[in-house]
């Protein structure tokens, strides 16, 4: 019997025709596939996937923000008042959202050095703005937007300052980060601090600048 003709016998006697329980089963199979598909990718729509930075890590930091350590045997650890010593070296610091403890390190331009120093060493502006002698500013150099990474001597003078290896710019903490050296075109940026039973966090965004003039 040729396939046309069981064909046309079956559905002249109303029995089951096989073409259409194989499309049936085609339609069952791909219905099946379908949502085995949906359901894998509801791991799609999650927030953040792996190797992405999470949401507001690349935020500039905010009021309330607690500050953690971004280098050495510390790093990612929550810095306490009793971390800084005084007069140096400055510690390298990420903001860190208090609710969802996300570390904005999503963008370089976060960095902060923090330090503490003799409030009495401090000109009257910068003073106002410490909390116990400590003080935050931008880690990136207002030159070209290197990291600013050295705490020496000054070659104009006799105190440490902030130097940025790059081109050699010195930026002096104890005066808002002032330029007392090299091509840097303005101060760093300052973050303002808060201080209660020696947690610090962030007392409101950056004050002036941030990132480089030119680029390097
Ligand atoms: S980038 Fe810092 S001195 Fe040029």
């Amino acid at each position: 019997m040729s396939r046309a003709s069981f064909s046309n016998s079956s559905s002249s006697d109303g029995n089951a025709d096989p073409e259409a329980d194989v499309s049936a089963e085609q339609t069952r199979r791909e219905l099946l596939l379908g949502a085995l598909a949906a359901t894998a990718c509801l791991g799609c729509s999650a927030p953040v996937r792996a190797g992405e930075d999470p949401p507001g890590s690349d935020e500039r930091p905010q009021k309330g923000d607690l500050l953690v350590f971004s280098e050495g045997d510390s790093e990612g650890k929550l810095i306490k008042a009793a971390d800084l010593k005084l007069g140096g070296p400055p510690v390298h610091a990420w903001p860190q959202d208090p609710k969802t403890l996300v570390v904005r390190s999503g963008s370089r331009l976060n960095e902060i050095l923090m330090i503490r120093l003799d409030p009495a060493s401090l000109d009257e502006q910068t003073r106002a703005r410490a909390v116990d002698g400590i003080l935050a500013y931008s880690a990136i150099c207002a030159h070209a937007g290197c990291p600013v990474t050295a705490w020496v001597k000054s070659d104009v003078g006799d105190t440490e300052v902030f130097k940025c290896m790059c081109h050699n710019s010195e930026y002096d903490p104890r005066a808002g980060a002032q330029v007392v050296f090299g091509p840097a075109p303005r101060r760093l940026a300052a973050l303002p601090l808060a201080l209660a039973d020696g947690a610090l966090s962030v007392a409101g965004g950056f004050i002036g600048r941030v990132g480089g003039a030119q680029p390097g």
